[in-house]
């Protein structure tokens, strides 16, 4: 860990530090207001983790890696927890399997947040009385995976909510304006590309997988300057693209096959419209809003009906140099993509940042030169590095200040359900 001590100025201010660690935790204990104890119990498919979970598996990483390893006379909450809320260390144990986290009705909500306040009271302690360098890394370490959870905690629940027949809203129930028709065509940037660097550089936080900076090669390309709308999805759809085996790559026909897909995830056709399920319950699409929840064998597919391509996550990021990290993010509580809005000075790029997570061509690979920390952290990135593709640019549900032109998100090429569309790009 000590090699990485320097991501972390900021943090190794103590008062910083509490104040960041109090804020992310507010941040959950304020999206878990919003659900019942049943709400927050459910399990709606494997993948998705109950909101209880991700409200208690938060807490257990600062108690794990923190208190239990570095404070003494610290006093464990529940012994049994570090079965039930281990997610996949190794290291630290055995644990339930991730399929069965609905069965785990016990403890309830309100004994989670008790939890969690017991947790909450040791790290303030630990954090007034001044962090050494090493523990203020893991604390800056774990208030970036709670703030990863929050994100998967909205979109579970989106999850859990689209299957019950009353299409619940997690927040504002009623209808979401749909702002226009047809958005002006995309417009295309040029990049010159050449040897250029990417990957994180060592100032302020990342995770391990964004570096080390190095040097790559990128033939002259253009990306689109806004992200793939509805309205474009729609035109896919009608034009047949969902039953064109030509368009699709070999394991996304069978998906698409084997899962009779035939529109995005939460889509549904009414009475000749599209509507989908929303944070805000069920909502007419709006075509001029970004296409997402979108596997990347949709996004391919979609890009080679359209003549164009996924970009690399080097061409993304060497793109996004020049632009302000600023967009919609969960903390302007739309909790939807929003449509792009007029044409900006500078690189012209809209919607690089929030929205949706805009899926890659690029596989989750380590950079060269990439080492996974020793011990429990060690598994938080690298053992994933098989069978996963990049996604950039965080989502409407990424919490705000979490998200870096460095940031590398993945998931399966068959995922739909986190905040995933595209943006196309072509060779120069
Ligand atoms: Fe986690």
């Amino acid at each position: 860990m000590s090699a990485r001590s320097d991501f972390l100025a900021l943090d190794a201010r103590s008062s910083d530090l509490a104040e960041r660690y109090r804020a992310v935790r507010e941040a959950s204990r304020a999206l878990g207001s919003h659900l019942s104890d049943a709400d927050a119990t459910v399990q709606s498919m494997p993948d998705a983790s109950p909101a209880k979970w991700h409200l208690a598996h938060t807490t257990w990483f600062f108690e794990t890696m923190i208190l239990k390893e570095r404070v003494p006379g610290y006093r464990v909450f529940d012994e049994s927890y570090n079965f039930l809320f281990n997610s996949y260390y190794e290291t630290v144990g055995e644990r339930q399997p991730r399929a069965r986290r609905g069965m785990v009705t016990r403890p309830s909500l309100e004994e989670v947040f008790a939890y969690r306040a017991h947790v909450d009271e040791a790290m303030d302690r630990l954090l007034s009385e001044g962090p050494d360098a090493e523990v203020a890394e893991l604390v800056g370490l774990g208030c970036q995976h709670e703030q990863q959870h929050q994100e998967l905690l909205l979109t579970d629940i989106l999850h859990l909510f689209s299957q019950n027949p009353l299409k619940p809203a997690f927040k504002d129930p009623g209808p979401v304006a749909v702002e226009g028709g047809e958005p002006e065509p995309a417009n295309f940037v040029s990049f010159e590309g050449g040897i250029v660097e990417i990957g994180h550089d060592g100032e302020g936080f990342a995770f391990d997988c964004e570096g080390p900076r190095h040097r790559t090669l990128i033939e002259p390309y253009r990306l689109s300057d806004r992200l793939v709308t509805n309205g474009e999805w729609i035109a896919f759809i009608e034009d047949g693209g969902y039953r064109d085996p030509l368009l699709w790559l070999s394991a996304g026909w069978a998906d698409v096959k084997e899962n009779g897909w035939s529109m995005p995830f939460y889509w549904e056709k009414r009475g000749g419209d599209y509507w989908t399920m929303t944070l805000r319950g069920f909502q007419p699409v709006d075509r001029s809003a970004p296409v997402t929840h979108l596997s990347y064998f949709e996004a391919d597919a979609f890009a080679a009906w359209a003549g164009k391509r996924l970009p690399s996550e080097a061409e993304w990021e060497n793109a996004a140099a020049g632009v302000p990290m600023e967009g919609n993010f969960a903390d302007t509580g739309r909790l939807r993509p929003k449509p792009a809005g007029g044409r900006e000075e500078g690189t012209g790029l809209r919607q690089m940042f929030g929205d949706c997570w805009e899926w890659t061509r690029s596989a989750f690979l380590p950079y060269p030169g990439f080492k996974a920390a020793p011990g429990a952290v060690g598994e938080y990135n690298g053992k994933f590095m098989c069978g996963q593709f990049v996604l950039r640019g965080g989502s409407c549900a990424t919490p705000p200040g979490h998200i870096r032109r460095t940031y590398r998100n993945f998931f399966p090429p068959e995922a739909r359900w986190q905040f995933t569309g595209l943006r196309l790009a072509e060779d120069g």
